[in-house]
């Protein structure tokens, strides 16, 4: 059975450029789905957004855009929006957990209303013919409450529904809840993706040998800490590529550039390679030292060395 590989969307990391660099460098992902779009209570979409989602800044990918909402007005405005650009599927996050999120019925937050999530649904489906899909926790208190989601769910087209398995008051602690997993595979009709900690090959061969009618795995944060993962699970592998560290160097120059040119001020480049670093850190032989060595850096002149360092000890 082949695999589907989805890029699952990081809010302040998987934006377009970290896609396009991605895809030049590694590949491997099938579809990216874009950090989600929340309307705030203003009626107009944001220029980050826009950008993100720019036909001609996302030329060589299959991107997905995402809302974050509890109201439909809002929903179908930005269907609006994203179908003017010729995006046909726009995915639905139930799955932010944080509490100014949740605390305000959105995200993890909105999972234990079946009956808004339906209200929502009715009119989208009614008043437009976007493709909605879905990309939900398994609750917010309970891995339970899904399971009263999916006859709503049932009612519509929904192309699929991906799981991040674990709930909201999780946050990120904890493991992924892989028997309340199998329990939605049990109840739901409908097309379900896999989400949750795959941050290996052999985390990736577990999850697909637990559950074989899983053919969409969706990564998060193991596309950022290890970028070639995609592609060694595509070839189902567990060898880097021989210039493996030349290949993660031009991509860390790459994203530099990028957000050098796009951030004013040194403040913000820095602050936004070392949450890059968070995650690269944990592929190189000692993460912890490599972290602290780049966020010792103080500016961008010692930050370049301190990339030329820890880069050349992978190399040595
Ligand atoms: C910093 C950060 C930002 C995130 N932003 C989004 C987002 O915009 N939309 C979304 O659906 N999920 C978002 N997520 C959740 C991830 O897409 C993913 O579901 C979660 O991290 C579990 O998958 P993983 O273990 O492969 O990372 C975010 C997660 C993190 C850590």
């Amino acid at each position: 059975m082949s695999t589907t590989l989805l890029s699952s969307p990081l809010q302040g990391f998987t934006d377009f450029r970290f896609r396009n660099a991605f895809q030049k460098h590694f590949g491997g992902i099938d579809t990216f789905y874009a950090p989600y779009i929340r309307l705030d209570g203003k009626s107009g979409i944001k220029s980050s957004y826009k950008r993100d989602l720019a036909p001609e800044n996302n030329e060589n990918i299959h991107l997905i855009p995402q809302v974050m909402t509890n109201n439909a007005d809002d929903f179908l405005l930005v269907v609006k929006y994203i179908q003017e650009l010729g995006y046909k599927e726009l995915n639905w996050n139930l799955g932010c957990p944080y509490p100014m999120v949740t605390k305000r019925g959105l995200g993890s937050g909105l999972i234990c209303e079946p009956d808004k999530i339906d209200t929502i649904l009715k009119r989208v489906h009614e008043e437009s013919d976007v493709v909605v899909s879905m990309k939900m926790r398994m609750g917010y208190e309970e891995p339970t409450e899904i399971l009263e989601v999916f006859p709503v769910l049932e009612k519509y087209p929904i192309k699929n529904i991906a799981i991040h398995a674990r709930i909201g008051k999780q946050l990120y602690k904890g493991g992924v809840n892989l028997d309340a997993f199998q329990d939605c595979l049990d109840t739901s009709k409908q097309k379900i993706y896999y989400n949750g900690d795959i941050t290996s090959v052999e985390r990736y061969r577990e999850m697909q040998l637990r559950f074989p009618s899983v053919d969409h795995f969706m990564i998060g944060r193991g596309l950022i800490s290890d970028p070639f993962l995609p592609s060694m699970i595509k070839r189902d592998s567990l060898e880097y590529p021989e210039n493996r560290w030349e290949i993660f160097r031009e991509f860390h120059d790459e994203l530099y550039q990028e957000y050098d040119a796009a951030l004013s001020g040194p403040v913000p480049i820095k602050m936004k390679m070392l949450g890059f670093w968070e995650y690269f850190s944990q592929s190189f032989s000692d993460s912890r030292k490599t972290y602290k060595k780049i966020k010792k850096a103080g500016n961008a002149k010692n930050y370049h060395k301190a990339v030329e360092a820890v880069f050349s000890n992978e190399l040595s």
